[in-house]
């Protein structure tokens, strides 16, 4: 008997595939197109603490082996968020399932957001997803990825206020990174996930202008997997949570390498972009393997290639 249940902190998922916030909109747009089922989290598109316009187009380019974006987290705020978005992405997701991903400017913003979350939508979700990762109005860009102090004090407060469980993505692309990783450990935070994605630029030669409307932004795809899986090497040496990898996941092999490197489960990001029925395929992709491997459960092969 297969086992892919995979432990995160106080939350359990069925397996280890998650869909990545921003990448999967609000589960309902994906469900025609895949079985949702298949997914062991699916993150649902990050909700700010006030609404965002976003960034001028072009909001997101292809370039070679991912692409870049610069999409600036519009949103409608949580009103608009929590009475039309979430109920509806519920509908088509189990609550072991279900991530609600939240940011704010400050620490007092992060915990309303989850203290709403959880009146809400407390026994309909697995977890709250604190995107760090996002920009920062009074502390300019990745604010909660590269203070490792505010980081702390977030989770801190976080779990105070929540019973949820919680899990932190961050921006690795800090030089401080190991710090902030073990500070958000030590506070306790049930699962760390990271987002790799170093800035990049496209020029387009015909109008000899960026492409992007903010000139520059992350980029992400298969291009940055390698500089993804650096970061889980290291990070699983220096924390003792469990960690969410994304960055340039697009098949089985991809997670099986990201586990070995430390990760306990792995995001799928903008794969989705051009195959959005991915995940089943690379669950069924990750079965076989096992089956290859006569591998009853794969929480064995989580950092194993450390020992
Ligand atoms: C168009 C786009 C929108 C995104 N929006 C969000 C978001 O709202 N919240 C978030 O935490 N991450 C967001 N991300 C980051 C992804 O969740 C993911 O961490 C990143 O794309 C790296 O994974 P990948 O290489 O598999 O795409 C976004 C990424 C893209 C490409």
């Amino acid at each position: 008997m297969k086992n892919l249940e995979t432990k995160l902190g106080r939350a359990v998922f069925r397996n280890p595939l998650f869909g990545c916030s921003g990448c999967v909109g609000h589960a309902y747009e994906l469900a025609p197109y895949t079985d949702l089922s298949q997914y062991g989290g699916l993150s649902l598109k990050t909700v700010t603490y006030l609404p965002r316009v976003g960034n001028p187009a072009d909001r997101i380019c292809e370039v070679t082996a991912g692409c870049i974006s610069s999409v600036g987290l519009p949103n409608k705020g949580p009103d608009d968020y929590f009475a039309n978005v979430v109920p509806k992405a519920l509908n088509v997701l189990d609550p072991d399932q279900a991530i609600v991903s939240v940011a704010g400017d400050c620490v007092e913003e992060y915990v309303e957001l989850c203290e709403r979350v959880q009146d809400l939508f407390g026994n309909r979700i697995a977890a709250i997803e604190l995107n760090a990762a996002c920009p920062n109005a009074s502390h300019g860009i990745g604010y909660f990825s590269r203070d490792a102090k505010a980081a702390s004090e977030l989770i801190h407060a976080a779990k105070s206020s929540v019973d949820l469980p919680i899990l932190y993505k961050f921006n690795t692309n800090f030089e401080n990174y190991l710090e902030v990783g073990k500070a958000v450990s030590d506070a306790g935070v049930d699962a760390i996930f990271t987002t790799s994605t170093p800035m990049g630029i496209k020029i387009d030669i015909k109008t000899k202008k960026p492409v992007l409307g903010n000139t520059i932004g992350p980029a992400c795809g298969p291009a940055v997997l390698p500089f993804g899986m650096l970061r889980i090497w290291n990070l699983y040496k220096e924390v003792e949570v469990p960690l969410i990898a994304s960055g340039g996941a697009a098949s089985w092999r991809d997670v099986i390498e990201y586990m070995l490197a430390g990760a306990s489960a792995v995001g799928i990001g903008s794969a989705h972009f051009a195959t959005p029925d991915i995940v089943p395929g690379i669950l069924a992709d990750l079965k076989e393997y096992m089956e290859r491997e006569k591998l009853d459960s794969l929480t064995g092969l989580i950092g194993a290639a450390h020992r």
